[in-house]
């Protein structure tokens, strides 16, 4: 039978990540490609802990039956801490909404306010997936400019006007692909000029607790005086991906938009996720943060001395100061997509750059993920490709 696939979806196409994941399944490939916490930063002992007693402890209608879409109260407590604690952000019980992760915030942002047609811009270069979602929604993607301080501050003016976009996206802090972090001022600024036009700013922030230096730096949430930044924090890279617990926040009227949203995705989020989630920000996750930062630092370091060791001179990039991301280009010419799957036969994969751009292009740029591989890997994996471009390849 011939499938019609709807006007929405059929030129969609699937995340280069998975397809690359798919090409990673053939067997021994060092993966700098995608951005998967470390195995060993995955609370196993303490979330089995929760897990034995989780039913008599919460009696099964509070484990096993549907929840509020909303979601669960002590949940939405925990989250309240959790947010005043580590993020700066006043949110009441109406301004919340639990997700089943911060990818199904950026799909409501969608659902709720995007037609087909309309522009959303982005930084330039993006989350892949927030360009993929875009896409279903038969909207544009806009890049904006950014700087050593985060967005170039007049192109995204200049963008507001000529594309009155329905929102702008973002990830200031430890950023995807970049690992960049905007500067206070830049926040500052995004939040005046987006309330200035009137246009909404969705705020996604899954990296900023993996912090190795510097100091913590505010949200765009915390400079909203107009409620048009919808803000997400997701459990994802600080707990574990497979608990698909991530929080929006939001004036209500959007709250209210999302819960109608979320009733016909999913109807609600795991309720047994959800304790499990409750649980551990009481009880584990303050240690739990101290434990597995310095994993991730030294990570970090690792791929920076072997990038520093290996790479041709012409390798530029920016160390950053958290989050799971190195982000590098060549000055030169180098086109790092045609060669990717030279180097995937050597053994080691990076994610070419030119996936996170809008538009395409910049295919001289790479992202190199450092918090999955071993400190062994990462030092096999950076040598082999940096053999590969020191060796006049192209
Ligand atoms: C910037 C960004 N947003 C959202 C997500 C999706 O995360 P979640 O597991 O919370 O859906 C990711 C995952 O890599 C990400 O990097």
């Amino acid at each position: 039978m011939e499938y019609e696939i709807s006007d929405k979806l059929k030129n969609v196409h699937g995340s280069a990540i998975r397809e690359i994941f798919d090409l990673l399944k053939r067997g021994n490939i060092i993966s700098f490609a995608g951005g998967m916490p470390a195995t060993q930063t995955l609370p196993s002992k303490q979330i089995e802990g929760i897990l034995q007693n989780i039913i008599s402890k919460y009696g099964v209608i509070e484990c096993l039956q549907y929840e509020s879409t909303l979601g669960k109260a002590l949940l939405l407590e925990q989250l309240k801490s959790f947010l005043a604690e580590y993020k700066g952000i006043n949110a009441e019980l109406q301004n919340m909404i639990v997700l089943s992760g911060g990818q199904q915030g950026i799909e409501f942002m969608c659902k709720t306010f995007v037609n087909k047609g309309d522009t959303v811009l982005v930084e330039n270069p993006t989350y892949l997936s927030t360009l993929q979602i875009i896409q279903t929604y038969e909207a544009k993607a806009v890049g904006v400019s950014s700087n050593n301080e985060g967005l170039d501050l007049a192109d995204l003016e200049e963008k507001i006007k000529t594309h009155k976009p329905k929102f702008l996206y973002t990830v200031p802090t430890f950023g995807n692909p970049t690992g960049g972090t905007y500067s206070i001022e830049n926040r500052q600024k995004i939040a005046e000029i987006t309330a200035r036009y009137g246009v909404m700013v969705l705020e996604d922030d899954p990296y900023s607790q993996i912090r190795f230096e510097g100091e913590a730096v505010p949200s765009i949430k915390c400079f909203d005086k107009s409620e048009n930044v919808v803000y997400l924090a997701s459990f994802s890279k600080i707990i574990a991906p497979a608990m698909r617990i991530a929080v929006a926040v939001a004036n209500p009227a959007i709250i209210g938009r999302f819960n109608i949203s979320k009733q016909s995705t999913d109807v609600c989020s795991s309720s047994i996720s959800q304790i499990v989630v409750a649980e551990f920000i009481k009880n584990n996750l303050a240690e739990h943060l101290k434990n597995i930062i310095p994993i991730y630092k030294e990570k970090r370091d690792q791929m920076v001395n072997c990038i520093e060791k290996y790479f041709p001179k012409s390798f530029k990039y920016q160390v950053p100061n958290g989050g799971m991301f190195v982000w590098g280009y060549f000055d030169n010419e180098r086109d790092l997509l045609a060669c990717f799957k030279e180097i995937v036969d050597l053994g080691v994969a990076y994610l070419p750059g030119t996936h996170f751009f809008p538009d395409g292009g910049w295919k001289n740029t790479m992202r190199l993920n450092f918090s999955n591989a071993t400190l062994e890997q990462i030092e096999k994996g950076i040598k082999i490709i940096g053999e590969y471009f020191e060796g006049g390849n192209k």
